[in-house]
């Protein structure tokens, strides 16, 4: 009888990558995907750590399994991800009935570990080195690459895009220590895979079908590795890839600002398949901030390094993260950072309110001193005003045609009556434009020409150019 598997995923591209990952290692050990958890033998939650509202969510649905785990299904419950490796065997004291942890450099062990359960074996946890817990090298090694070669057990169904697109890690962890967040303590030291390894995996992919690659790294442009004498950037990495026939589409998230050197954006400007977005996050927009923050730049830097993308690669679409109401953050400093994004015309931006995170310098050095009311304020004051500039970044586009690469159904369309020929569809331009219109199911994951008739702040409507051939 087959095992029926369901995976909860929260959090980053990183950890939907993951999901994918285990998903497929999983479907080849014998187990098939179902979508909810009441029809799973097994369930696993792929955590996220990086704000505390995250994780409440996690333990109040491990909650909700309490009791449904002892008279009916899931009989298996596991908790996987960034989560497992922050709060390890705390997991087993709050919620007892979780029978696995296993964190993000332990995944290759998962389905031996899932085995270990159904065997009747006791509660099983995995999880590498806290980051003080060894030399460098050690945690190294204990933070376990987790990237099986998707050529020779690719489920489709483990995939939750289309097999037109996919996601290839090109590093793990970071090593910035940034002072709010979690994510060098839960992702562990920066690691860049071997560039060989990752031609192969999108060659693979490309093989099969895959259109679109998004390289992944915390700070995915100062990757570098070096053997036998070579040192390869991203820069490299992306001559590389561009050279792969069949692939016609490269974007890579997330950017340091630090790290985005003239190399790197002559050839997002040169390589015609490199897609001229560039996600770097900014933080703030007061010095005060930043430097607390201990992200390494003055806004100034951050200006003249925008001035460079505008200058090298003109229309870039950047889009950038801000987090408000940091310790100290004074209103004149909020003031700083709206400023900021008034002026840099970024395509969009993603807002969060600081959340405090046990583990992190800030939560050890400085105050959460904001008040929610005010760090919800100046979230919605911040939206506004990027919501505005994305609305006006989207306007130019009413009219013109562009080319966009169909990810498949809308959601709305996905609820309706699935025996339409012509449904509403989704796409993205090559700088990560949401494309709606209506069209054939048989077109997703083709490339095709859409005249845009409409825009909002989020989104461009058009209709098909010709019959899509
Ligand atoms: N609180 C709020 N937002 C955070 N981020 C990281 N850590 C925190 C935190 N403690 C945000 C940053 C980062 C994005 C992925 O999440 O803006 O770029
Ligand atoms: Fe976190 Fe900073 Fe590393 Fe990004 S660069 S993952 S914000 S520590």
């Amino acid at each position: 009888m087959t095992k029926k598997l369901y995976i909860e995923t929260v959090g980053c591209q990183m950890n939907v990558l993951d999901s994918e990952l285990v998903g497929e290692s999983l479907c080849a050990a014998g187990y098939t995907l179902v979508d909810n958890v009441r029809e799973a033998d097994t369930v696993l939650f792929n955590t996220c750590s990086v704000r505390a509202h995250a994780e409440d969510k996690v333990y109040s649905a491990l909650g909700r399994l309490k009791h449904c785990k002892k008279t009916a299904r899931p009989k298996i419950v596991g908790v996987i991800g960034c989560m497992a490796q922050k709060d390890r065997d705390l997991i087993f004291k709050r919620a007892p009935h979780v029978d696995l942890v296993v964190g993000p450099g332990q995944l290759g062990q998962i389905v031996e570990l899932l085995q270990r359960v159904e065997d009747g074996q006791e509660q099983q946890m995995e999880v590498s080195l806290g980051r003080a817990d060894d030399t460098l090298h050690n945690v190294q090694r204990s933070f376990q690459p987790y990237d099986p070669l998707r050529g020779e057990h690719f489920r489709e169904e483990a995939s939750p895009s289309t097999p037109h697109q996919a996601m290839v890690r090109i590093m793990f962890g970071c090593d910035k220590f940034c002072t709010y967040c979690i994510v060098p303590s839960v992702r562990g030291p920066e690691q860049s895979r071997g560039p060989e390894e990752i031609v192969e995996e999108a060659r693979q992919l490309a093989e099969r079908g895959c259109l679109e690659v998004t390289l992944l790294g915390q700070t995915v442009n100062s990757y570098k590795h070096t053997a036998g004498g070579k040192t390869t950037r991203l820069a490299d990495l992306l001559y590389r890839l561009d050279d792969i026939a069949d692939l016609k589409r490269i974007k890579f998230v997330s950017n340091c600002p630090k790290h985005m050197s003239d190399e790197l954006l002559q050839a997002v400007r040169d390589l015609p398949k490199v897609s001229p977005y560039l996600h770097v996050p900014a933080q703030s927009g007061a010095n005060a901030v930043l430097d607390r923050m201990k992200r390494g730049y003055t806004v100034e830097q951050y200006r003249e390094m925008l001035a460079r993308i505008r200058e090298t690669v003109p229309g870039a679409a950047v889009t950038s993260d801000f987090i408000v109401g940091f310790c100290g953050e004074t209103d004149d400093d909020y003031q700083a950072t709206a400023e900021l994004v008034r002026e840099a015309r970024f395509k969009n931006s993603f807002i969060f309110k600081y959340s405090t995170r046990p583990g992190t310098k800030a939560h050890e050095l400085f105050e959460d001193d904001v008040p929610y009311d005010v760090k919800r304020w100046r979230n919605n004051d911040l939206l506004a005003i990027q919501n505005a500039i994305s609305l006006e970044d989207n306007r130019p586009l009413e009219g013109r045609r562009v080319e966009v690469l169909v990810e498949g159904p809308s959601k709305a369309a996905r609820k309706k009556a699935d025996d339409a020929t012509t449904v509403q569809l989704v796409g993205r331009t090559i700088d990560d434009r949401i494309v709606v219109f209506d069209g054939p199911i048989e077109f997703t994951g083709r490339l095709l020409e859409v005249q845009i008739d409409k825009v909002d702040a989020f989104t461009l409507f058009g209709s098909l150019v010709g019959s899509g051939e």
